[in-house]
């Protein structure tokens, strides 16, 4: 961890000024302009020093440009073809804070890394059923949803699973039903891993299983996290959003000594960043202090286009495939694959 530390605050901090978000591919002009929905911000500027820089003054100018996480930007190559599908990686979309793009990432990172030939099964685990509204799917009007999957063992999982819009990305639906699963399960035996039970029938038919977990740390989360590989933490660049991450990561390591010892965070991904305000930097460089490395390179600002396509009940990528945040998802998709 220190290394990384200390290489990110070196590479924010070449000039003692702000870096310029507006160079990443990622978060570029065409990411603000997306965001249609903001009167001007009152900019604190792109060549305000930023508060957190220590003043180290050894990098050199020929670098590559940083990114909005002030790191330079990675290239990430094309990932590989493959051959055929999975066993799975189960990745748990995880954040007990609200409102975060916990359910947005997971339909778009979902659909992107369905375009790089990957066999992808998103899992509403959340009572409100957002992901399945997201894909077009309303959820009151679902006969059999994940909650009879868990509750009752003459479902099978293959059975309730369904195709969505988008090629080779599948939806196992959630609705009101599973929040009463959360009371039910705690007098099952083995109740933490009933969610890795269910999916086992199905994960050689996938190579990503994603997980959108609902904002709570209570026992439906836990069942994911005993299920998942991986875990994927969307902080909105907000003020108190670093609060309860603690929390969190305790949790996991929890889940990690005590349930899953596979379970290792995958990444960090930083949402709702505003490239033209300072405060959204002070966040971002506060984020990569605390976490380095396992921030990921890619971030997703902030625009209107993401509300839009829950609306429309297609991922960004299909409904605007050019859009800036298309194009980091499709970024991310390469981060994730890559790590
Ligand atoms: N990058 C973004 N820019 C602007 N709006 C966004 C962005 N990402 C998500 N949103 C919007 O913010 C709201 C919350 O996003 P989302 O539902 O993905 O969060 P969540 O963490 O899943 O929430 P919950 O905790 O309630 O499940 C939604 O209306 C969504 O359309
Ligand atoms: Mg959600």
């Amino acid at each position: 961890m220190s290394t990384s530390h200390h290489t990110a605050r070196r590479a924010q901090d070449p000039s003692g000024r702000a870096t310029d978000a507006t160079a990443d591919g990622t978060s570029g002009p065409a990411a603000v302009s997306d965001a249609g929905d903001h009167a001007p911000v009152s900019d604190a500027g792109d060549h305000t020093p930023v508060r957190t820089a220590k003043g180290a003054r050894d990098v050199v100018d020929d670098k590559p440009k940083p990114g909005p996480t002030g790191r330079p930007r990675r290239e990430i190559p094309e990932p590989p073809r493959l051959d055929g599908h999975g066993p799975a990686r189960v990745v748990a979309m995880c954040n007990q804070k609200g409102g975060v793009g916990k359910t947005t990432s997971t339909i778009n990172l979902g659909a992107a890394l369905a375009e790089y030939g990957r066999k992808v099964l998103l899992v509403d685990f959340d009572p409100q059923g957002a992901l399945s509204v997201g894909l077009g799917i309303q959820p009151h009007e679902l006969d059999q949803t994940v909650y009879n999957v868990i509750m009752e063992r003459s479902v099978e999982v293959g059975d309730v699973i369904r195709k969505t819009t988008v090629d080779d990305v599948h939806l196992l639906p959630s609705n009101i039903d599973l929040s009463a699963a959360e009371v039910q399960l705690v007098a099952e035996v083995g109740r933490e891993h009933t969610l890795l039970r269910v999916l086992r029938p199905v994960i050689d038919e996938y190579d990503y299983v994603l997980v959108d977990c609902q904002p709570s740390l209570g026992l439906l989360t836990v069942n994911a996290l005993t299920a998942a590989d991986g875990v994927i933490i969307p902080l909105e660049c907000e003020f108190f959003s670093l609060r309860g991450v603690a929390l969190l990561i305790d949790t996991i390591d929890k889940v990690r000594e005590r349930l899953n010892p596979r379970l290792d965070i995958t990444g960090i991904l930083a949402t709702m960043f505003d490239p033209r305000t300072l405060h959204s930097k002070e966040v971002m460089a506060r984020v990569v202090e605390a976490f380095g490395d396992t921030v990921f390179d890619t971030v997703i600002n902030r625009t209107v286009r993401f509300p839009e396509t829950t609306v429309a009940g297609e991922p960004i990528t299909r409904w605007a495939p050019r859009s800036a945040g298309a194009t980091a998802y499709r970024t991310l998709a390469r981060e994730v694959i890559r790590r």
